[in-house]
């Protein structure tokens, strides 16, 4: 059993029935059966944040970009004092960042070398549902899948990572998980040298038991283990080496369950340029940006020389459940510039066009109630279509989490607009084009939600909670997109 799940059952214990016993063993297992985690100050920063390779690609004959992608398994330094049993794509945590220019046909050869069956799914991306690789498309060990589309949305920063039916927590939490940026050569100017001034920011908790890290289920939180190390492109304690005056960090939340409240230590404010679809229409200027697991910003910060800040998160506000991680304070990564600082452009005082779904015809109006590990009360269930949807038609799709528990609600193939949030006009760091939306206790949103190009009757898109193990769990639904008058047929059955 692992050591913290030990101590947590060993505390519930006592506290439960030894406290008036043994009286001060009782008063410490309560203490940390309740502690929240808290690192604010203690970490050293003493690691360079690694920076995930650029992915190799080739251009075949007919003009795909052609990707290869080996999932395999192997052991990483993870700052436990020995190797640490991992996963990853094309090394042996996290994987290479993919790039294409919107407009490009791209095929990825997604290579399994794990000892079970994964599949890669392409989280954010419109593509047609045989390609999404969700629990639909298997890959078993030792097989080559090779998905292929054409990029056809905003610029934006996405990622990928498995997605097998019950098993993605685990999978994800080994360290399968990725970038994916879509570039449009004729945006705004914006520091864009990867690396350099645009620096991937992809941070995931950590729970260890000895330098092995903790897969247990957590025993008191209904999302899964809440890790006390946080690790940002896979490095501990990391700090990034600033040359430039302003540097955007495009921070991906790749955590199983933990939500984040970013804050500078300094309290200094940053401006958001794009969230998970893309360019938000014009910079805003933050002190505090939540994002909860999935969801991507894009923040541009101003550095002066010699300076330097720590990126940490705070409680996060609507989150009092203390299972959920919602009152953990964590440090993050260390800014630290240079002696001298290359000049960089002004932002542009416009980005991009906003969402445009507010003007669409709503042809239909759903709920989606998150409660327990269900939706409207049912499990995913592989073989039930949850609900078809007409292609070219708009829809309001509105999601309540009357739970205890924080949710949050993405959904495959689209971007969708936020109407409303928590019964009024969302935010401006949630009016752009959004994948994922975070839903603490009590809240409730109205997406607008656009079918869009591609149909298949029996092959669903996934619509679910973005906590992993409470996906695992079942709180997921499949949808299809169907021709107008076309009827929704029966998903393909697995043989496992
Ligand atoms: Cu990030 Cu259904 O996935
Ligand atoms: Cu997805
Ligand atoms: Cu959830």
């Amino acid at each position: 059993m692992p050591v913290r799940t030990f101590l947590k059952l060993f505390a519930a214990v006592a506290a439960l029935g030894v406290l008036a016993v043994a009286g001060f063993a009782g008063y410490l297992g309560w203490s940390y059966f309740t502690s929240d985690i808290d690192t604010v100050g203690q970490v050293e920063f003493d690691r360079a944040v690694a920076i995930p390779p650029l992915a190799d690609s080739r251009v075949a004959p007919d003009g795909t970009r052609v990707f290869d992608l080996t999932m395999q398994a192997g052991e990483t330094d993870l700052g436990q004092g020995a190797p640490t049993p991992t996963w990853g794509f094309e090394g042996s945590y996290l994987g290479p960042t993919l790039r294409a220019e919107v407009g490009e046909k791209v095929r990825i050869d997604v290579h399994n070398e794990l000892p079970e069956t994964s599949t890669v799914h392409w989280h954010g991306m419109h593509l047609p549902a045989a390609m999404d690789g969700g629990p639909h498309q298997p890959i078993a060990p030792g097989d080559t899948w090779s998905p292929h589309w054409r990029i056809d949305q905003q610029p934006a920063t996405l990622w990928y990572h498995p997605h097998p039916h019950g098993e993605t927590a685990r999978h994800v939490y080994r360290g399968l998980a990725g970038l994916f940026y879509l570039d449009d050569p004729d945006g705004p100017t914006l520091p864009s040298t990867y690396g350099v001034d645009d620096v991937p920011l992809v941070v995931q908790d950590k729970q260890f038991d000895g330098h092995e890290l903790d897969e247990s289920p957590g025993l008191f939180q209904s999302g899964g283990v809440l890790g006390d190390t946080v690790l940002v492109n896979g490095t501990p304690g990391p700090y990034l080496e600033v040359s430039t005056r302003l540097i955007r960090l495009r921070v991906l939340n790749a955590s199983n369950t933990r939500t984040y409240h970013f804050v500078f230590d300094d309290e200094r404010t940053f401006d958001l340029i794009a969230s998970d679809g893309g360019l938000l229409p014009a910079p805003t200027r933050l002190t505090e940006l939540t994002l909860s697991p999935a969801e991507r910003a894009e923040i541009v910060v101003r550095m002066k020389p010699r300076e330097r800040t720590v990126l940490r998160s705070l409680e996060t506000p609507g989150d009092n459940n203390p299972w959920s991680g919602g009152q953990d304070r964590l440090d993050v990564i260390e800014l630290r510039a240079a002696d001298s600082l290359t000049s960089s452009p002004d932002l542009p005082a416009r980005l991009a066009e906003p969402p445009d779904r507010a003007d669409d015809e709503i042809v239909a109006t759903r709920e989606f109630r998150l409660t327990g590990s269900a939706i409207n009360g049912v499990d995913m269930d592989m073989s039930r279509i949850d609900l078809a949807a007409e292609v070219d038609t708009t829809e309001r799709w509105v999601v309540r989490n009357p739970d205890g528990n924080p949710h949050n609600f993405h959904v495959h193939d689209v971007q969708f607009q936020i109407s409303s949030y928590d019964g009024a006009e969302p935010p401006p760091e949630l009016a752009g084009w959004k994948d994922t939306v975070w839903l603490p206790p009590g809240t409730d949103a109205e997406l607008l939600v656009r079918f869009e190009d591609y149909t298949d009757p029996n092959l669903p898109y996934m619509f679910h909670c973005h906590v992993l193990r409470h996906e695992d769990d079942g709180m997921m639904g499949q949808f299809v997109v169907v021709r107008p008058g076309q009827q929704p047929g029966a998903p393909p059955t697995h043989h496992h």
